[in-house]
């Protein structure tokens, strides 16, 4: 089989750095555009098949450039400013890199004629909102809620009409609660489970909100990786939204427990009021997706032991 090309925007990221990290496995060349807002140059490795430029997607004329360029594969669009709170922060700011310098990309492959083999980009179970229904499917209704949520799901429905009308064969997917190596813990806003990683190791007090009833698909990021590379060569997939998702949730407490048992540690928690905003129960559908052949190879505490492992 030929060598790909591919870029990956937000490549340094957490779950860019694995799409990156599989592809040069694979022998591929790599492309990463990440401004390092929130990505880590160390999140990358040293390989002579990956190029690197430190740059945010809102620049245009580099894009267009970089676009023509290289006349990519495979395209991931993962750069995005991924914290809601942040978003709610600078909900405009925030919509200029989550959906309109998605579309200029969208926008100057159609202008200039380029037919990567397939483009991905990472939407959100955030769509969703606070919509009591479980669990969560892609013909369900959908309530955005936030600038984060709202610039997703349109960008999703940008992606999925270039797809339909402009020969982009291209596939959105909704990501649950991903977790696993290079989620970094350092933001309040990051995912509990790196934070509940990062108070074991370093014995310090993990702030619980709420009752730990609250349940969420936890999905392992290299589920998340396969699920992406299945999407690159499914045609079926093409113009369609998918969750990303194990189907099964836990309670936090619950994954208190896994994550405890993997690192052979006791958590210490102190119990806080519920976040607001936060959602109760969360579960995904993902029989779209498995009806196209995926099937979650890590249940909860083989992700753990996993991640554990790596730290
Ligand atoms: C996740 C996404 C968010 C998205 C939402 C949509 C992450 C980091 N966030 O939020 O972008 O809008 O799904 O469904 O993936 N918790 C604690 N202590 C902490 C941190 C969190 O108890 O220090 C609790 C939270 O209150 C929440 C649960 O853990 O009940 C999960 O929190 P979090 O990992 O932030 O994810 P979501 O709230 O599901």
């Amino acid at each position: 089989e030929m060598n790909k090309t591919v870029l990956v925007t937000g490549g340094a990221g957490f779950i860019g750095s694995h799409v990156v990290e599989r592809h040069l496995n694979e022998g591929n060349a790599v492309v990463v555009v990440d401004d390092l807002s929130m990505g880590l140059l160390e999140n990358l490795p040293e390989n002579d098949n990956l190029t690197f430029f430190e740059k945010s997607i809102t620049d245009t004329a580099f894009m267009n450039d970089l676009l023509a360029k290289y006349n990519f594969d495979y395209i991931y669009l993962l750069a995005a400013i991924a914290s809601v709170a942040d978003t709610i922060e600078r909900p405009y700011e925030s919509h200029q890199v989550n959906q309109e310098a998605n579309i200029a990309i969208l926008e100057s492959l159609r202008i200039n004629n380029l037919r990567p083999q397939r483009i991905l980009f990472s939407s959100s179970a955030a769509t969703y909102g606070t919509l009591p229904d479980l669990p969560k499917r892609e013909d369900g209704p959908v309530r955005p809620a936030t600038a984060y949520a709202i610039d997703k799901y349109a960008t999703e429905r940008f992606l999925l009409t270039y797809s339909a009308l402009y020969d982009l064969p291209a596939v959105a997917v909704r990501f649950f609660n991903v977790y696993g190596p290079r989620q970094n813990p350092k933001s309040p806003y990051s995912g509990v489970l790196s934070i509940i990683t990062s108070a074991l190791q370093d014995n310090s007090v993990f702030r619980l909100f709420g009752d730990g009833l609250q349940t969420r698909d936890f999905v392992y990021v290299k589920d998340v990786v396969a699920a992406l590379k299945l999407a690159e060569d499914n045609d079926q997939m093409v113009g369609e939204v998918f969750n990303v998702a194990t189907g099964t949730s836990r309670t936090l407490l619950d994954a208190i427990k896994g994550l405890e048992s993997a690192s052979g540690k006791k958590l210490m928690l102190k119990k806080e009021p519920e976040r607001l905003g936060d959602i109760k129960y969360s579960e995904a559908d993902i029989s779209k997706l498995t009806s196209m052949g995926y099937t979650p190879m890590y249940d909860f505490n083989a992700g753990a032991a996993e991640y554990w492992d790596s730290l």
